[in-house]
């Protein structure tokens, strides 16, 4: 029924529950996640999942909060190596976070460029993540007609959206699509085609309403795919139903 294509099983902060988490999602309604690496271990972390949980998938890649202390030289070549195996359906979690630390800036702008040339090379769709970086982000995305992939919890304005939905990309909506004062969103949902949305839990962050302030699994997809229905003006099946479909098509599974 539900596609989370974005969620962090790698993390920490699944180390008391994992397996219980994950054994408990197809009951839930789950037949897909990708957990996308956010370095080469957690890549690595991300493909062991992969091959222990048949529905989970891995994306491969360095995420730009965690490049300043650990990108090298031979980075890139771990990656091109990792997202050999089969069930590496994607570079990411790649792009640029200014929310954060905007004293490497221009290392992210290199390093989310080295990785989405890989993507073309590889002919892998990517995960972008963007936070308060929105010019930098679509003026990169840009550069690359030939990459396909998704904006992360998508957090732009309708025109970028519309931009973005030009040159063949995907939207992911999240959590926030649940909260009060999502206009913006909605803004964005009722410009974007059926075709092109994407629902991800980022779990274990961004948990939805009505659950704020627990840890986010993708069991809660319900709750993000029901809203989503609500503004689109279609059941949550039928929502549940094309989402999954868009995240199959994208990465090719
Ligand atoms: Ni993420």
């Amino acid at each position: 029924m539900y596609f989370d294509t974005h969620a962090h099983y790698d993390s920490h902060k699944f180390d008391d529950d994992r397996d219980a988490v994950l054994s408990s999602l197809p009951g839930l309604g789950v037949d897909f996640v990708v957990d996308p690496g956010c370095d080469e271990a957690s890549s690595r972390a991300a493909i062991a999942l992969a091959e222990q949980y048949d529905f989970v998938y891995a994306a491969v890649g360095w995420h730009p909060q965690d490049l300043k202390d650990s990108w090298h030289d031979g980075a890139l070549a771990v990656i091109r190596e990792l997202a050999k195996h089969p069930k590496v359906v994607a570079i990411g979690e790649i792009g640029l976070d200014y929310y954060w630390d905007r004293t490497y800036t221009d290392l992210q702008k290199e390093v989310l460029r080295l990785q989405l040339a890989l993507a073309v090379e590889l002919d892998l769709p990517v995960s972008f993540h963007d936070r308060e970086a929105h010019g930098d982000s679509l003026a990169i995305a840009k550069e690359f007609p030939a990459v396909r992939g998704v904006f992360h919890c998508f957090s732009g304005s309708p025109e970028m959206a519309r931009q973005l939905l030009d040159l063949g990309w995907y939207l992911g909506f999240d959590g926030p699509v649940t909260f009060k004062n999502n206009r913006k969103l909605r803004e964005v949902l009722e410009i974007c085609p059926m075709d092109r949305i994407l629902i991800e839990t980022d779990s274990p962050y961004l948990t939805p309403e009505p659950l704020r302030g627990t840890q986010n699994h993708s069991g809660n997809l319900q709750y993000i795919n029901e809203r989503i229905a609500e503004i689109k003006g279609v059941s949550p099946e039928e929502m549940a139903a094309i989402t999954t479909e868009n995240g199959r098509r994208l990465f090719r599974i």
